[in-house]
């Protein structure tokens, strides 16, 4: 017998009984979007690798460790794109989308990275994201994370995510926080890990992500990067946190906030979640003021965010149980003898032209009446439908509702009617 084959680890598969919650939860967001103003934009899920050293930086876990790189046929090095954001700004500059201009960007799809899969980290994960280029003010940061905030509230999930939110500074008040990282490694180089050890120089920052609790209680020493903050960078951080104040979004400052990808600066955020494990962070993003400018493009102000599809599902799905269950159908159309089959493909059509909102399934590979009524069942049906050859003599059809067992005969010609009466569905 031959092997069956496996997909990738870490690679899922999305079955029926899951996509129609993805559907749900991707229509609700895009709505939600396009009254916010933002269209959007698709993009390669291949890039040149140097798009993702250059933007998301050489010293992050997800350039050293995580990336599907590989040679194209010509030698060339691509890679399969591990997040969205330096995609979006490498088209917008390619494109003219962002000289002088507001632009706010949304986009879909796969992402892949090359982690340790576990529930809610997959090697290929979908995220939905959002980048508004050309606005600088803490406004702009407060109105995208409304955006955010509204997400989970018509999602009916406010009360198990909550908002954690920093500020990094600008470039320069970086330089002093790093060195002030540096200086107490220094002095506690026994205490570091190997990781820690490589990026104590190269991105110091970085350090702040440990996971290792010796090195996590060595940097409680060190001041919180707020004091290191120019008056701007402060300046903007705290209308950010006024605004919030005003509109009502609660939050959280968490100094050790940085984000693992080096593009960053200003605003950061994280909606994270404590339903789900480890694997709580939702939706991440900020303030990436200068990426445009490192990409060639004229220096333009910008931030966004992604959400990770599948952690958002698994957290709906959560509070949600019964938004699994398999969607059922309207109408299940069932024909018994000679010449019926025929004529319920006609039917069948002349429905969908007269009822195209309803979810219809006519019988294929006969049967008696007995196993037609089982695969309705088995459907879900709220009704069915049908047609024998006495039917059809007399141009009429059964209509019976399978919940209550009540059923009636209906002319062909009103059996539309009929049935959008009985479903109560209004004419469009
Ligand atoms: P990120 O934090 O790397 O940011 O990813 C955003 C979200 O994607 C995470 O919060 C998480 O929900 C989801 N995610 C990340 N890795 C995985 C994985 N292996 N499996 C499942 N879900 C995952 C970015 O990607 C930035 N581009 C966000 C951004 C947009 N910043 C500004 N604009």
């Amino acid at each position: 017998m031959t092997k069956t084959i496996q997909a990738i680890r870490g690679m899922n598969d999305y079955l029926p009984s899951d996509t129609s919650v993805y559907q749900y939860v991707e229509n609700r967001i895009k709505k939600v979007l396009l009254s916010y103003g933002f269209s959007e934009i698709r993009l390669p899920v291949i890039e040149p690798t140097i798009l993702f050293t250059h933007a998301i930086g050489d010293i992050t876990d997800v350039v050293e460790k995580e990336m599907y790189t590989f040679n194209d046929r010509r030698g060339k090095s691509v890679t399969l794109r591990p997040e969205g954001t330096a995609g979006c700004v490498r088209a917008g500059i390619s494109n003219g989308l962002l000289y002088n201009q507001e632009q706010r960007l949304w986009y879909m799809g796969p992402m892949f990275r090359y982690e340790r899969p576990q529930k809610g980290r997959y090697r290929q994960f979908y995220q939905i994201g959002a980048e508004i280029f050309g606005l600088q003010g803490p406004d702009i940061d407060a109105d995208l994370i409304m955006m955010t905030a509204r997400f989970w509230k018509i999602l009916g999930i406010s009360d198990c995510i909550h908002l954690e939110l920093n500020s990094i500074g600008s470039l320069e008040s970086r330089k002093h926080y790093n060195h002030a990282i540096i200086r107490l490694l220094e002095k506690n180089v026994q205490v570091l890990d190997e990781d820690c050890k490589r990026r104590m120089y190269s991105n110091p920052l970085r350090v702040l992500d440990t996971k290792n609790p010796a090195i996590q209680a060595l940097l409680d020493n060190i001041p919180p990067i707020k004091n290191y903050l120019d008056d701007e960078s402060y300046e903007h951080f705290n209308k950010l946190c006024r605004l919030l104040d005003i509109t009502g979004i609660s939050y959280h400052v968490n100094q050790r906030l940085v984000r693992g990808l080096d593009y960053y600066n200003n605003t950061v955020f994280e909606w994270v979640t404590n339903s789900l494990g480890a694997q709580g962070t939702i939706c991440a993003g900020g303030r990436y003021d200068c990426l445009v400018k490192l990409l060639g493009g004229r220096h333009t102000p910008a931030i966004g965010f992604a959400i990770g599809l599948e952690r958002l599902v698994l957290l709906v799905q959560k509070t949600f149980p019964e938004i699994t269950k398999p969607q059922s159908i309207d109408l299940y159309l069932i024909a018994v003898g000679k010449g019926t089959e025929h004529a319920m493909l006609l039917l069948s059509e002349n429905l969908r032209n007269e009822l195209p909102e309803l979810k219809i399934i006519q019988n294929f590979g006969g049967g008696n009446f007995r196993k037609q009524f089982s695969r309705a069942h088995k459907y879900g049906a709220r009704f069915v439908l049908i047609l024998g050859e006495s039917e059809i003599a007399h141009h009429h059809c059964i209509i019976k509702n399978l919940c209550n067992g009540k059923q009636q005969i209906v002319p062909l010609s009103q059996a539309s009617y009929i049935i959008r009466l009985l479903l109560n569905i209004s004419k469009k």
